[in-house]
């Protein structure tokens, strides 16, 4: 299985939950599972991972790793699940895929947060990871703590068999 966490920049959110899902996939003995991310947006393609990124996950022992680079169509080809990090950049994706099929694999990270009650079945902003990028260190701590939540949801999902 193979699975890819978009974010807008590729320099926070998603890396942050390509390295968090790696180590929770390791941790469950599923090494057959290859992970990356990618943005939609082409600033910082090349960059490496926002430092106030990469500190909030090194106190929790995890290292970001890889290049920001921009999202594309055959990204729909190659990974099973597309993995959005809000609303935003699930719509960007849905824009971008060139079939149905292509559409059908792509979904919403905090759709897996463990325990959603409120306005679960809805469309509302409770489902977007925020963007840290303009917000102060609390910011990046608290989309650490959601993003390692709905990873966990994630992986979850993907392991039981009753949804493959
Ligand atoms: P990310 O955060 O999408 O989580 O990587 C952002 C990084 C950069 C920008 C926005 C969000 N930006 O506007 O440059």
């Amino acid at each position: 299985m193979k699975i890819c966490f978009v974010c807008l920049g590729n320099i926070c959110r998603s890396p942050t939950a390509e390295a968090v899902f790696r180590v929770q996939a390791e941790a469950a003995g599923r090494h057959d599972i290859e992970v990356d991310s990618a943005g939609t947006g082409a600033w910082h393609v090349g960059a490496s991972p926002d430092e106030r990124s990469s500190a909030e996950a090194r106190r929790h022992g995890v290292e970001l790793e890889g290049r920001a680079r921009l999202v594309h169509a055959g990204d729909f080809e190659y990974f099973d699940l597309l993995v959005a990090m809000d609303r935003a950049n699930r719509d960007d994706l849905l824009e971008l895929a060139p079939s149905a099929e292509a559409r059908a694999r792509v979904h919403l990270l905090r759709r897996f947060e463990p325990d959603r009650v409120a306005g679960a079945g809805e469309d509302g902003p409770d489902l977007d990871v925020p963007d840290p990028y303009y917000g102060g260190r609390t910011g990046f701590a608290d989309v650490y703590a959601i993003i390692e939540r709905s990873c966990a949801g994630l992986l979850a999902h993907v392991s039981d068999p009753s949804n493959r």
